[in-house]
């Protein structure tokens, strides 16, 4: 693997809005190869979105807005009513490219009320460019707020289990999860971190491995199937992981392999804490309504494009899981913790 030079994630933007263009990082390269994407039409954003150039539940949330925002920016209509029928097609598509995460539906939703509010083609204009700019920087400061929130969880000298990357590169920036190490740290505590590699995709070895080496936090690789072993052997004193959706009745969906160690957690007495920023709760739906994304059997079949299973193998390949509350002891959100989390507590803190 070539040798590049690491970024500094605590500072570091995933996605950014840049001159009337998006500005994202290619994480397909990582951890090889730190390169950007300069994005100017929703259709790249799309593309981008599906095919996990940007992943992870806050930042396509934000890049999908940004999609929209370059949809009206760039826009030829000089007719306002044409424009919002322009637009809305932008964000059909845009909407189709992954459907669990809900941050994707929350970062459209946020740009298309802003567009049809403003009144205007030139106002419209105007509105969405400084409302992606405002959501780039909410994000991080959302994060930053949630990973101190979290951070008073962690005790000096934890090793703390993760799952897939709930990082910098799932999000604007510092991470949700990791936001939550990052603020521990940050705090003068020494924090070590179990990072499953994350298969089929690998998002632990290629990003959460990656960030945290960057960072100089202590952090140790391990295969998936080793989750358990680590857990009995009493080598984990927390579980922190991000999340795709919190429904109202208090199930998480997250990456595939965090029910696991939900259970696994609970068997042997360690916290779990799923953590999540205000735009990954949907108040509005229960966890029976939910759809879990299928990818292809590429990603199983494959690693790194060389085939390791037989050709005409049949391949299941569910992208997310989902936890009863039941199994959480706390989430960490921005607005504090919602301890053992119910319809009722959830409903306090976020409505
Ligand atoms: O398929 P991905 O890589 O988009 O899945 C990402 C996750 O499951 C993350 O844990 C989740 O989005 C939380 S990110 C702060």
């Amino acid at each position: 693997m070539p040798h590049i030079a690491l970024p500094d994630f605590f500072t570091l933007r995933t996605v950014s809005w840049a001159n009337d263009s998006v500005r994202m990082i290619d994480q397909t390269a990582l951890p090889g190869r730190l390169s950007y994407l300069n994005l100017t039409r929703p259709e790249e954003v799309a593309r981008a979105i599906r095919t996990m150039v940007v992943r992870g539940a806050p930042a396509i949330g934000v890049a999908a807005a940004m999609g929209l925002a370059l949809a009206v920016t760039h826009s030829k209509q000089n007719d306002f009513r044409s424009l919002l029928k322009e637009i809305d097609s932008s964000a059909a598509l845009l909407r189709s490219t992954r459907p669990t995460a809900v941050n994707l539906f929350w970062g459209i939703d946020r740009i298309l009320k802003v567009a049809r509010a403003s009144g205007s083609v030139a106002k419209a204009k105007e509105a969405v460019r400084a409302e992606a700019k405002r959501m780039e920087e909410e994000d991080v400061a959302v994060n930053k707020r949630l990973g101190r929130a979290g951070a008073a969880l962690i005790s000096d000298g934890d090793t703390v289990l993760t799952q897939c990357n709930a990082g910098a590169l799932a999000t604007v920036g510092y991470g949700t999860a990791l936001g939550v190490i990052r603020a521990a740290v940050e705090q003068g505590k020494l924090v070590k971190v179990l990072v499953p590699e994350t298969r089929p995709a690998l998002q632990g070895s290629r990003l959460t491995a990656f960030e945290l080496v960057s960072d100089g936090i202590d952090c140790t690789l391990i295969s998936d199937t080793a989750v358990g072993h680590m857990i009995s052997l009493g080598r984990v004193d927390k579980v922190v992981v991000g999340a795709d959706r919190i429904t109202r009745d208090g199930y998480v969906f997250n990456k595939i392999g965090t029910y696991q160690e939900a259970v696994l957690a609970q068997r042997h007495g360690v916290p779990f804490y799923p953590a999540a920023p205000r735009s990954t709760f949907d108040l509005t739906r229960t966890h029976d309504q939910i759809t879990i994304e299928e990818r292809g059997a590429d990603e199983v079949v494959k690693v790194r494009g060389r085939r390791i299973a037989p050709k005409g193998v049949r391949v299941a390949n569910p992208a997310f899981d989902m936890t009863p509350p039941e199994l959480v002891t706390a989430i960490i959100t921005d607005r504090g913790l919602i301890a053992a989390p119910s319809e009722e507590s959830i409903s306090q803190v976020m409505s």
